[in-house]
Formats: structure tokens, sequence, C-alpha cells
């Protein structure tokens, strides 16, 4: 018996533009996938996945989560045809796309495996096996949210196109942030999201081109406001953000009213956060009572917000 933790994530500057090599920032979340590991007689793996969840997010991905499973066990050579694995994943991360909830269902199933077979493992060979747990649930993961899930913190990463080493920085920033996040309640799938910037990269080459480098200067202005704890700027840098998400069609109905509400009820910024087309929202606020406002205005229009605090 072992058990693993993988933690959630949201994405701050980058989604999207970080699976072309630009990079991007990311936070672990306090909330955490656990995943419970029992090996009895017979063969195969069973699931058990009790994770609170987004209404129709755990049926929608389903086979994604289960094949996400397998490539696992087979990136940590675990033998299952003398041994069958009783696999149950639980824990105070709500199932919902945006959050980084693929990556912390894998992260914390590498961490069973490694804590119930006594493998050894170091964090780079854990974070590579939630890697390969990531491909199912799309074939060109940047890395970013296994990295963040695997190591916690605040992260600064840029995939490395050639397939060598990505590069992963550790983020200190000056302040603490309050942070809202905000669910559409819609679940987006990865693949076809990631699938349809890249074909609309390929007919508007100059456009795409145009728009990444006005992110690539935003990412690095938002890395120095984040060190220099300069929450104005930050939030500036958010608002921006997601007008170029705007731009690669990434946002949607739903998201565009969270960011409204937000903004309205006096975020510094607010954006979409991770996949888009539904999934998440995140409202920069200033200080503890604007969270606490922002959070309840959108909980008065029927949707789920949660308070956090990163950096
Ligand atoms: C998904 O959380 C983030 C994306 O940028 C995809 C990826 O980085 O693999 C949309």
């Amino acid at each position: 018996m072992g058990s693993g933790k993988g933690y959630g994530k949201t994405i701050l500057f980058g989604e999207h533009f970080v699976v072309y090599g630009l990079s991007a920032i990311a936070s672990a979340l306090g909330s955490y996938t656990t995943a419970d590991v029992k090996v009895i007689e017979g063969n195969g793996w069973t699931v058990d996945d009790q994770r609170s969840a987004t209404p129709g997010y755990k049926k929608q991905k389903y086979d994604e989560a289960m094949q996400s499973v397998q490539n696992v066990i087979d990136y940590l050579k675990i033998d299952t045809k003398n041994q069958k694995l009783e696999i149950t994943f639980s824990g105070n991360l709500i199932a919902a796309s945006g959050v980084g909830a693929s990556a912390a269902q894998c992260t914390s199933l590498a961490r069973a495996l490694n804590d119930t077979f006594n493998l050894d493992l170091e964090d780079e060979k854990i974070n590579e096996a939630a890697y390969e747990g990531e491909k199912s649930y799309h074939g060109t993961p940047s890395g970013i949210d296994n990295t963040a899930s695997t190591y916690g913190g605040l992260i600064w990463f840029k995939k490395n196109l050639s397939g060598g080493k990505n590069t992963m920085e550790l983020l200190q920033a000056l302040k603490k942030m309050f942070l809202v996040i905000a669910n559409t309640g819609i679940t987006a799938s990865t693949t076809e999201v990631v699938a349809d910037v890249r074909r609309l990269k390929e007919k508007y080459p100059v456009k795409f081109e145009k728009i990444f480098a006005e992110y690539k200067n935003l990412a690095e202005d938002a890395k120095n406001a984040l060190i220099n704890g300069d929450i104005i700027t930050i939030g500036d840098l958010m608002n921006q953000n997601h007008k170029l998400l705007q731009e690669i069609t990434v946002s949607g109905e739903v998201n565009e009213k969270l960011v409204e509400i937000a903004l309205q009820n006096g975020a510094v910024g607010a954006k979409m956060t991770g996949t888009g087309r539904g999934g998440l929202v995140i409202a920069l606020a200033e200080n503890e009572e604007k969270q606490v406002k922002i959070a309840n205005a959108i909980e008065s229009k029927g949707y789920n917000a949660w308070k956090t605090m990163i950096g």
C-alpha cells in the first residue's frame, strides 16, 4: 500500500503560448489530489475516482484518465501481470478544467507508485512519469501543468521544443497575492482547443507571429512585476494576456462574463486560465476584502468561486 499527492495549478501567464516554446508563469495551488495504491492478487488495475468534480467532468475525461493511468504505470514499468493494483483518487482539489486536475492525478499516481514499490525516484523522474500521463489528455502537452504539480510554488517555465530538458525556475514573489478562481462549469477538451489553436496558427502565421512577439515582452514584464510585488502591474498584464487569448479564440462566453464581473467588482486584473473555452477564470485582488467582494459577486450570479493565496 502506498500513497502520493499531486498539487493543482493555475496558469497566471502564457497558457497556449507555452506549447510553442514561449515562457509561462504558473503557480501550484494548496489543493491536491491524492492517489492510494493497494496491491492485491490478480492482474491489471482498477480505479475508484472519489474526487469532487465539476458535473460532467469525470465522464467527459474518463477515457483520457484511464489512458493516463496506463501511461504512468507503463513509464514506471510496474508489473500488472502478476499483481493487481487497486487505485483510489481523492483529495481536496476539485476536478475541473483549468485547475491542472489531470496533471495532479498523474503526479499523485506517480508518487503513490513510487511509495508502494519503494522506487526511490527523484522529483525529476516523478515529473517525467506525470508528463507521460498528461500525453493522454492531449498529444503535445507543454509540461507546465505536471511541473507545477510536482514541484509546487511559483514557476517560470519554458518548454524545450527540441525535446531536451525544459527550463524551470522557481520564482519568489515579493508579495502574497489574493486570487479568486471562478469556475465556468464548462469542461473543455484540451486536445481540441490546442489543436484548434495550431490550425489557426498555420492559417494566420503573420498574425500569430505578432501576438507571440507581444506576449514575449508581456511575460518578461510579468516576471519582474511578480518579483517586485507590483500587484497593479501584474493585474494590468493579466488583462493584456487575456486580450491575446481572446485573439487566439480560446476565451468563451462564460469566461468573458466572469472576467467582467471580477473587474466590475474591483479586481486589478482578470483572465481565463488553462485551456479556456470554459474551465476557469482567475482574478487578482489587492487585499482580502476585495477578494471576498469579487468571490461573492461571482457566486451571486450562480458560479462557484474559490479564494486562494499564491506567491
Ligand atoms: C493547459 O492547462 C495549458 C495549455 O497551455 C496546454 C499545455 O500547456 O500543455 C493549454
